[in-house]
């Protein structure tokens, strides 16, 4: 499948600078970037998927060919509504990849033309994850350097 759009699928609850070196990286790669919220009912989020959207629209305003949307439903049909032919996806460190091999695999089994691209977020956001943000916060933490000031924003003002 011959196409320039990916998608970038996730949770970001909330968005981390991670998340955003990686948004970085695919929009200079592919001609229009989705990246695509799960509404997901089986998790307990800190943010609304509504709140999670707008932080990530705020802080990807720059790149007009980056879309933010909600997904549900199975990864594979949301790619092929959308004309997709990427799903991008971030490996960190080691123990992301046997996660992120299953999911790519059984992917490719559901859809063998979408392919999955990783890539490598760099190297200060290797060990940042948005549930230790989460944690962070919660415990009265500082957050500089590992989310937008948008999000700290956000978070501090959910937590108190
Ligand atoms: O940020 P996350 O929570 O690691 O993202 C996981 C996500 C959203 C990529 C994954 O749970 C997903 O694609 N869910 C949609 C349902 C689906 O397609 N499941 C089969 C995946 S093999």
């Amino acid at each position: 499948m011959r196409t320039s759009v990916a998608i970038y699928p996730g949770s970001f609850d909330p968005v981390t600078n991670g998340h955003l070196d990686l948004i970085a990286r695919g929009e200079q790669m592919f001609d229009s970037l989705i990246v695509a919220v799960l509404r997901n009912t089986e998790k307990a989020p800190l943010f609304t998927v509504a709140e999670r959207v707008e932080m990530l629209r705020e802080v990807t305003k720059q790149w007009p060919g980056v879309e933010i949307d909600i997904f549900d439903g199975l990864l594979v049909d949301y790619a092929r509504k959308r004309g997709a032919g990427v799903i991008l996806r971030g490996i960190r460190a080691v123990s992301d990849y046997e996660y992120e091999l299953q999911m790519a695999l059984m992917n490719r089994k559901l859809e063998p033309r979408l392919e999955t691209v990783f890539m490598l977020p760099g190297e200060p956001y290797s060990y940042l994850s948005s549930k230790l943000v989460r944690e962070i916060a919660q415990l009265g933490g500082p957050l500089g350097g590992l989310v937008p000031d948008v999000v700290e924003q956000r978070l501090r003002a959910k937590i108190t």
